[in-house]
């Protein structure tokens, strides 16, 4: 199950990646918002991120304008590793070398296609299990 949020910024990205899923068969939960109407972003942040951190759901997608905002916010809760991605290299090596569990994008910054692709490489990208990246991980918990 998937995890997805955003902000009013996101909105409309966040519709594009629903389709993406849907063509795909991926099964997620939408945590909002609902529309292009003004909210905070760190709300929404906050709920996929516990979503995800409690192990409701495997991985999570998180959108607003720049993506910043809302990356810095899913952040904060423990367990959690977001991951604001532009590429699909990125989106490679987050997942290889950080295992991340949430990719941040940015509406304002990325067209459809290419935000569709960053996700399609996030979700079947699996984490390397190297001895090394798994320290590094466990060193960021500590
Ligand atoms: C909303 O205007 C904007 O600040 C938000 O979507 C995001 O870019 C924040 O980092």
């Amino acid at each position: 199950m998937i995890a997805l949020g955003c902000d009013h910024g996101g909105y409309e990205l966040k519709l594009e990646v629903i389709k993406y899923l849907e063509q795909n068969n991926i099964p997620y939960k939408d945590f909002g918002c609902d529309s292009t109407d003004a909210v905070d972003y760190p709300v929404y942040a906050k709920k996929v991120a516990n979503a995800v951190a409690n192990k409701e759901c495997e991985k999570g997608i998180l959108i607003c304008g720049t993506g910043i905002g809302i990356s810095i916010a899913a952040n904060k809760v423990k367990g959690i590793r977001c991951a604001l991605c532009s590429d699909c290299f990125s989106a490679e090596a987050t997942r290889q070398h950080n295992d991340a569990n949430i990719l941040a994008m940015g509406a304002r910054v990325l067209g459809g296609g290419l935000a569709v692709k960053i996700v399609d490489t996030f979700l079947n990208t699996e984490f390397s299990n190297d001895e090394r990246h798994i320290r590094r991980i466990n060193l960021i918990e500590d």
